[in-house]
């Protein structure tokens, strides 16, 4: 069973930067916005009677951005890569052009992003974020570490959909919070009191759950650090319908993990291994069973097989003694438990982490050079892992454009159920 202790967790194929979904999302009126940030648009001459461009209509066109709320609604954007290039639906005809040379084609958009944007709830509930940060800042430093691990546990399965804060509602259907990596998983009380302070505040159908987590989970590091590893996150995600614990123990990286397999599981999620040994700076804080890091798979206390540093171990060993069975829990980081800092690395450096994977990360150059790197007392892992944190809030995610794509989403109002229920 494993604690994994912080798995981190991360991607953003679909993700975007926020300045560049910001541009797509400017614009609220029904006005044609082409996605295609970067691409010129062709050069048309209107004038010529020439034949209309090609006008693909976009799927089945989605209904018109719902009023409720004063949100902007993004402008519609197609989810899937499929090929038809988003023509904005304009009330006018568009204006017919002739390619002026023979060569540009009509600009291929890129990429569909699945934008999440800054100050996403700025008309919607300018407070959502105050009243998370309010809520969080209340919370006990161990609830704090547990709000990151839900964070990274979330996007790390199915995407950062909140998918993990659902309870059992079928019994032969167990959610991933009872997954077996499920015993480091703490927090949800934090999200529940801010959520019911946000629907208060702001009605029901606006702040997703899914944000509401990314939120804390940053608002956590912000006081863990001192205040110091502050960031802002991005928003705009959904809330998914579905949890399924059998989900849990294929998409979160073990405890003894290798290397190769902590490169593989990271980059299965989009994310690089400069970025896996960033966000397994996480271990920076928090706690971990004695199973983690003492079983069958894992075998860091024995000291023929071990380069745990032996001061450790022995203390270890103490700790985790226990006569009836329990299986104890320790600090991930024994020099400065509660602080999210970049002691970690140092830690890996001189042998003093729990894990495998933890040890793992001096088995390749690439990471254990990112190791050195991060060990610095510049502020570099620090600017790392800010970027690494949004880039985990992206994978994966579900948003207005799936929503209006009819896409099992929704805004949930109670965090541990859907809304149907
Ligand atoms: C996981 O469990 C759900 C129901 O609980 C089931 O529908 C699904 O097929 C399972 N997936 C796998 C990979 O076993
Ligand atoms: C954790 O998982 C175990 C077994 O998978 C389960 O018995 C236990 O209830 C779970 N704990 C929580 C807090 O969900
Ligand atoms: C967050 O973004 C706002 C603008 O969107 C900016 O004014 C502010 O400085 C940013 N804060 C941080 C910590 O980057
Ligand atoms: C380590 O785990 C083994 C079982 O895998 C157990 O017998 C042993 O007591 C554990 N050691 C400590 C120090 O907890
Ligand atoms: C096992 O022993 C520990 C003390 O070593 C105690 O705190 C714990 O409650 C005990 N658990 C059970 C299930 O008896």
């Amino acid at each position: 069973m494993a604690k994994l202790a912080a798995v981190l967790t991360l991607i953003a194929l679909l993700g975007c930067a926020a300045r560049t979904c910001q541009a797509e999302y400017g614009n609220p009126t029904p006005v044609p916005s082409i996605p295609s940030i970067t691409s010129p648009p062709p050069p048309y001459t209107p004038t010529t009677p020439s034949p209309p461009p090609p006008y693909t209509p976009t799927t089945p066109s989605p209904p018109p951005p719902t009023p409720a709320t004063p949100s902007p609604p993004p402008p519609y954007i197609p989810t899937t890569p499929s090929p038809p290039p988003p023509t904005p639906a304009t009330p006018s005809p568009p204006p017919p052009y002739t390619p002026t040379t023979p060569s540009p084609p009509p600009p291929i958009p890129s990429p569909p992003t699945k934008g999440l944007v800054v100050g996403y709830y700025q008309q919607s509930c300018p407070r959502a974020e105050d009243i998370v940060r309010e809520v969080v800042r209340d919370a006990s430093a161990g609830i704090m570490a547990g709000l990151i691990r839900l964070f990274f546990h979330d996007c790390f399965v199915r995407g950062c959909d909140a998918s993990v804060l659902l309870d059992q509602v079928d019994p032969n259907s167990p959610p991933e919070k009872l997954g077996v990596p499920n015993l480091s998983l703490r927090g949800f009380e934090v999200i529940d009191a801010a959520k019911a302070r946000i629907e208060k505040e702001c009605g029901s159908d606006v702040v997703s759950c899914a944000d509401v987590l990314a939120f804390a989970g940053r608002d956590a590091t912000y006081f863990l650090s001192n205040k110091k590893v502050y960031f802002n996150m991005t928003a705009g995600r959904y809330d998914g319908l579905v949890s399924f614990k059998n989900e849990t123990l294929p998409n979160l990286p073990p405890p003894f993990a290798t290397v190769d397999q902590l490169k593989a599981n990271f980059a299965s999620k989009g994310l690089t291994a400069d970025e896996m040994v960033t966000l397994s700076g996480a271990h920076t804080i928090g706690i971990s069973h004695c199973s983690s890091f003492n079983s069958s798979f894992s075998d860091r206390l024995n000291p023929s097989t071990s380069d745990m540093d032996p001061t450790l171990m022995s203390s270890l060993r103490e700790q985790c003694k226990s006569d009836n069975g329990t299986d104890n829990t320790v600090v991930q980081d024994i020099n400065t438990p509660n602080k999210v800092d970049n002691k970690y690395y140092k830690n890996v450096l001189s042998h003093e982490v729990l894990f495998d994977s933890d040890a793992a990360l001096m088995k390749a150059d690439d990471t254990s050079a990112a190791v050195r790197a991060n060990a610095k007392d510049n502020g570099v892992w620090e600017e790392k892992f800010k970027a690494a944190m949004v880039r985990m809030g992206a994978i994966e995610v579900k948003t207005r454009t799936d929503f209006l794509d009819r896409a099992p989403v929704e805004i949930r109002r109670n965090c541990r159920v859907v809304n149907s229920h």
